[in-house]
């Protein structure tokens, strides 16, 4: 697998960034949906600070991961999906984006604006993004649960999506976002001639998408690249 996104696979950066940040983000939201049901004392001080010490850690991760996606683009549409479906999968992409931004922000505005302190890992700390102020300190509050709730809905329908195309589909979608994944039309095309057989059995082809294009695997146009 290359490091890079190709035509049509999700590379190892994209991909160990993605499955990071969903492991990362389950992790923060079980700390912070349990966190504000403790009795006071040192443990909830600690595990408030572990939520935004990871809460801070994904924003890092979520400024890396778009600066790899300008730069390395990403592969084209699946063959055979229909336009409306990429319009929506790309809108629902650019959302989760947006809230990935928005979750940390909206935290560190609260915690700021509540007045309180805020360190990495105990290691350093970060400056106030506000002045301490009780009604801002309210609205983003209530903007960092509710981005929540919308973030958790999101995650549901695209997570749903992605295994109605591998289950229904019966298409690359989610495997081009998993290492290894299903072998390509062209990977199987290039095996079988490596092997002197003919062409895949018909059980190999039903794994494909089903109208794979023969230049599938040549670079994509910076156009395409970079539609979301
Ligand atoms: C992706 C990142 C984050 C997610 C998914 C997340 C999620 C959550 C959730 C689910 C809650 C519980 C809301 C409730 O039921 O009241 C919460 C509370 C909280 N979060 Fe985050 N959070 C994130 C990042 C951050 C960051 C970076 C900070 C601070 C720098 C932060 C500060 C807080 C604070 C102070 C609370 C407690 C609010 C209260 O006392 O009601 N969060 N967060
Ligand atoms: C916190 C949870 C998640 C977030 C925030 C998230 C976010 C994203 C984003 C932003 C993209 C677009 C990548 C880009 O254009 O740079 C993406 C792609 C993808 N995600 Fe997720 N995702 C999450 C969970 C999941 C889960 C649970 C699954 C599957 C079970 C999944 C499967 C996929 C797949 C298959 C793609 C590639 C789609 C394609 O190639 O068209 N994601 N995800």
């Amino acid at each position: 697998m290359t490091l890079k996104n190709t035509a049509d696979r999700w590379g190892a950066v994209s991909q160990s960034l993605h499955w990071l940040i969903v492991l990362l983000i389950a992790a923060i939201a079980v700390i912070g949906l349990t966190m504000t049901d403790m009795s006071n004392g040192p443990s909830k001080i600690k595990i408030y600070a572990l939520h935004k010490s990871l809460g801070l850690t994904l924003l890092a991760l979520v400024v890396a991961r778009l600066l790899w996606r300008v730069y390395a683009g990403a592969p084209g549409p699946v063959a055979g999906t229909p336009h409306w479906q990429e319009r929506i999968a790309s809108l629902t992409h650019w959302a989760l984006y947006a809230l990935m931004f928005a979750l940390p922000l909206s935290g560190w505005l609260f915690n700021s604006t509540a007045g309180y302190p805020l360190q990495y890992f105990g290691l350093f700390n970060l400056p106030k993004l506000a002045a301490r102020n009780e009604e801002l300190a309210q609205l983003t509050r209530t903007l960092h649960e509710t981005g929540f709730w919308v973030l958790l809905a999101l995650v549901l329908a695209h997570a749903a999506a992605a295994f109605y195309h591998h289950l229904f589909q019966n298409d690359a979608t989610l495997t081009r976002m998993l290492p290894g994944g299903r072998r390509t039309y062209d990977a199987l095309a290039d095996a079988d001639a490596a092997n002197g057989h003919g062409p895949s059995s018909a059980d190999d082809r039903s794994q494909l998408p089903p109208t794979h294009p023969p230049t599938a695997s040549a670079p994509a146009s910076p156009e395409n690249r970079n539609a979301p």
